[in-house]
């Protein structure tokens, strides 16, 4: 898949079954219709993009990914990324955080934050390759199934060199 075939949008209240198909998909604890919808449109703080992938079997652009972050002055927070299987290892991800770090940058924030199941080595390489660093741990921060959780910062916020490398 080429960058061009990666379409990052705001989500609207149209995509609620297709991020909430996903969300399911992706987490063991996934957030519920009602609590994605809040986000959605019920919070002033949050911010909600869609990546869309062109899906040769039906010639057509699916919604392939989601990212929920927060914006609370001076602080970005990411809450809830996820990219279906398929999709997967061919940057959405990378593209989803770096639309979110440029948006913070813009907004004049001056730090990003996340917290990060301790055995979801993959987001973490993931964070760390575009400029997160492990600030502490939180201890049985998270339920089923009960885990610590990593927390990761980025000081100053800055958008990452790999945010500018071609097809990102
Ligand atoms: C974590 C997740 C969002 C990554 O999505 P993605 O679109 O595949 O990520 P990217 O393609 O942008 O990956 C960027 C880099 O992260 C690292 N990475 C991502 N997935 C990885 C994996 N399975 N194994 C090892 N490294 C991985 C790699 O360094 C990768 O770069 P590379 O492919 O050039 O080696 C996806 O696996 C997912 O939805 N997982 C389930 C939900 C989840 O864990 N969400 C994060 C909660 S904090």
């Amino acid at each position: 898949m080429t960058s061009t075939s990666v379409l990052i949008e705001p989500a609207t209240p149209a995509v609620l079954d297709e991020v909430l198909a996903i969300e399911q998909a992706c987490f063991s604890a996934p957030w519920t219709r009602k609590m994605l919808a809040a986000e959605l449109s019920g919070n002033q703080f949050a911010n909600f993009l869609i990546a869309k992938c062109y899906d040769p079997l039906s010639g057509s652009f699916a919604v392939a990914g989601y990212f929920c972050f927060w914006v609370v002055f001076e602080e970005v927070r990411l809450m809830n990324l996820a990219v279906l299987e398929p999709f997967r290892r061919q940057g959405v991800a990378t593209k989803l955080v770096c639309t979110a770090l440029q948006t913070g940058v813009e907004r004049g924030a001056s730090r990003a934050m996340l917290e990060v199941r301790e055995s979801n080595l993959e987001a973490q390489t993931l964070y760390r390759r575009l400029g997160f660093r492990q600030t502490a741990k939180r201890s049985r921060y998270y339920n089923h199934p009960e885990e610590d959780a990593v927390l990761m910062e980025m000081t100053p916020l800055q958008v990452s060199e790999v945010c500018r490398q071609p097809g990102v």
